[in-house]
Formats: structure tokens, C-alpha cells, sequence
């Protein structure tokens, strides 16, 4: 048992939990996944399971994403930069019901598999349902050899290296950056975007690794808003467009591993139900990046303060007028708008990871939760 602890202590390499160390993972990560694939000098984006395809997947319908937990935020994510960039219908459904709604699939559908183990028996199940039913399964897997990853026609991994923490973290993030990849790829084959647009992307994208570690940098700054938020009994988590999927990511965060409610909404919705609860108990985080709907998500800001509410703002760097309305702000470097989700939950993980820790919870091991599912 002894050396067993030590060796995990050897894995951790000086951080606290695993959780701690795979967030500081992520630039590394990221890097990994797009070493060798993004070519700036070329001017191009190279990906042999696409490009074998490429006929395929651009002649699509529509793209069906099946995923679940943190990988079916990752496929929301890639909904907003798919339809943005490349222009085909994307669905993005839970595998676990997916599977069991007798789903309209025909030969004419790609289906996109999403998940860090390659194991989950629900996702697992949907692509061998939508293979029946003649579409093309296209895998993004973390763990090489999967069985996902082993049962789709092509695929795509990610390179984020083992992640041991229950909660998803950097499995989150590099499977983001390799849809984006894999979207900009997309959209230059079709010709929708121009080559000044593809090559302001790829530079964007090279740049994330180093932004961050920006973010990672403030996390004594994170650490004390936890401090301030430990003991509330219920959060909500706010973003608008591509943003929104990190609002729900953020708040799954925090319930997996801290049992603190939370709950993730469209910014907008939050006059359809969840003001009701807003009273000065409640901390609110708002996603609050320039350029998406920034103004309109400022106007949410003021319905939240006008009701109490405790706000945290994640903001881009410079920012003031959320700073002037929010009891705190997190500020993460500026970047294209479809790139912000691979900065802004960085912030909320750090969040959940020191509320967590604050309130003497097992982080990587959170009560009740399995790192893969392999039964329904
Ligand atoms: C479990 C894990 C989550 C993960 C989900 C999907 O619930 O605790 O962290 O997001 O399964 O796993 P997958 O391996 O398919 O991404």
C-alpha cells in the first residue's frame, strides 16, 4: 500500500490531486493535439481521417454528435463552430437517448462519436446503431485502440495523454480543439472561408497553448473568490453562443466534485425560470467575453444585480464595464470568438477544483461517479 502511495505520488508530479495537475496539463495538451496537423507555414490543416473522407462528410446531410457527461458539452461546442464554419445541420444528442428513440439515420448521416475513454457503453451502443443504419461513424477518442475508437470507420484522437481525475478536464479542451481542427479543415476544402480568415484561425490557434497558461496564472485570484463562494448551497453558470456549452460544463464541474447544485443555462433563458432564484445567496458566473453578445449578456449582468445576485464575470482582458457591475471578475486574453471556450472554462475549472478541495471533498474521486461507464 505504501509504495503504491508513493508511486501515485510520483504520477502527480507535486500537485495535490490529479485533477490539479491534468488543468495544468491542458497547454501541453492542447499543443499534443494539434502537433503535427496544424501547418502554418503550409497554410493548411492535415488530418488523414478526414481527408480520406472528405467527400463523404462534406456531402452530409447532417452531422450527428453522440456523446455524454463533459464529451456532449465538447459536441455542443463543436455545434456552434461546425454550423458557423462548414454550414451542414448538426445534431448533438446523449448517447443514452440517441440509442433508444429509434432515431431517423440514413446513409447520408456522419456520426460523430466523442469520448475520452473510447468505453462509454451508451456511446458505444449509438454508433453501432447509426452503422446498422448505413451512416459514417467518425470517432474522437483520447484512449487509443478503444473500443470506439475501434469501431468507427475513422476517427480522430485527441493526444490529451491519460487522464486519471474523474471530472473531465483536459479530455474537455483538446477534444474542442480537435473538432475545431477538424471543422477549419471543413471549411477550407469547402471554400468557406478566405485564406486570410483560415490563416488568422490556425495563428489563433497556435497561440491558445500559451493563452492558457495565461489563465492558469490567476489561479491564486480564483482561489480567493472560492473562498468567498465555499459554503453556497446553489450556483448558476451563464453563456450565450459558443459560450453556453462552457456554462454547462462549468456547473457540471462544480457538482461532480464539490456537491454543491449547480445549474448551466443559455444566458438568455434565465428570465424563463432560474431568475426566480436569484437572491443575494446566490453567486451567478456570466461568460462575459467581447464579441459574443457581449452587450446582451452585460443587460443579463444588470437583471441578476437588480435581484441581489453575487456576480462573477468572466470577462476579456481590459474589460469594464462587467468589472464595474460584477462582485468579481476572471479575465482571460482575447481570442476569436469560436476559440473562447478553450480559454473560459479554465477558469471554471480551477473554481470548482479549489471549492471542492475548501470544502474537504475527494476531488478525484468524487462519491457516486465512475471515470468511464461501460454499463448502461
Ligand atoms: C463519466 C465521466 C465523465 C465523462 C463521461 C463520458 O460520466 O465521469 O467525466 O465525461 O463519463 O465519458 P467518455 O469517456 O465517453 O468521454
Amino acid at each position: 500500500h505504501e509504495l503504491q502511495l508513493s508511486l501515485e505520488q510520483i504520477e502527480k508530479n507535486g500537485y495535490d490531486h490529479f485533477m490539479l495537475k491534468e488543468i495544468h496539463e491542458q497547454p501541453e495538451a492542447i499543443k499534443d493535439t494539434y502537433r503535427g496537423r496544424l501547418r502554418i507555414n503550409e497554410g493548411i490543416i492535415k488530418m488523414a481521417g478526414i481527408e480520406d473522407n472528405l467527400e463523404k462528410i462534406l456531402k452530409a446531410n447532417r452531422i450527428i454528435i453522440v456523446a455524454c457527461g463533459t464529451s456532449w458539452h465538447a459536441g455542443l461546442v463543436a455545434e456552434y463552430i461546425f454550423e458557423d464554419l462548414v454550414r451542414i445541420p448538426v445534431e448533438v444528442e446523449y448517447a443514452s437517448e440517441f440509442r433508444y428513440r429509434n432515431p431517423v439515420i440514413t446513409s447520408n448521416d456522419v456520426v460523430i462519436a466523442i469520448s475520452q475513454s473510447g468505453e462509454t457503453a451508451d456511446t458505444l451502443a449509438a454508433i453501432k446503431l447509426a452503422k446498422q443504419n448505413g451512416a459514417f461513424v467518425f470517432g474522437v477518442c483520447n484512449v487509443v485502440g478503444s473500443s470506439i475508437a475501434r469501431e468507427s470507420h475513422a476517427g480522430a484522437y485527441t493526444h490529451a495523454g491519460p487522464e486519471i481525475g474523474v471530472a473531465s478536464t483536459k479530455a474537455f479542451t483538446t477534444q474542442i480543439t480537435v473538432l475545431t481542427l477538424i471543422a477549419l479543415k471543413l471549411a477550407q476544402s469547402k471554400g468557406m472561408l478566405s485564406k486570410t480568415e483560415f490563416q488568422q484561425y490556425l495563428a489563433e490557434m497556435e497561440a491558445i497553448p500559451a493563452k492558457v497558461e495565461k489563465c492558469l496564472k490567476i489561479d491564486d485570484h480564483v482561489k480567493y473568490i472560492s473562498s468567498i463562494y465555499k459554503d453556497s448551497p446553489n450556483f448558476l453558470y451563464l453563456g450565450r453562443g459558443y459560450n453556453f456549452p462552457v456554462a454547462l460544463e462549468g456547473a457540471l464541474k462544480l457538482k461532480e466534485i464539490s456537491y454543491i447544485h449547480a445549474e448551466g443555462y443559455p444566458a438568455a433563458e434565465m428570465k424563463h425560470g432560474p431568475i426566480a432564484l436569484i437572491d443575494e445567496q446566490m453567486p451567478v458566473v456570466v461568460i462575459a467575453t467581447k464579441k459574443g453578445h457581449y452587450e446582451k449578456v452585460v443587460s443579463n449582468i444588470q437583471e441578476i444585480k437588480s435581484r441581489k445576485g453575487k456576480i462573477i464575470g468572466i470577462v476579456t482582458e481590459g474589460d469594464e464595464e462587467v468589472r464595474s457591475m460584477a462582485d468579481f471578475v476572471i479575465e482571460v486574453p482575447e481570442t476569436l470568438e469560436g476559440l473562447t471556450p478553450l480559454l473560459t472554462t479554465i477558469p471554471l475549472q480551477l473554481l470548482s477544483y479549489h471549492i471542492a478541495v475548501m470544502r474537504g471533498c475527494n476531488v478525484d474521486q468524487p462519491r457516486n461517479l465512475a471515470k468511464s461507464v461501460t454499463v448502461e
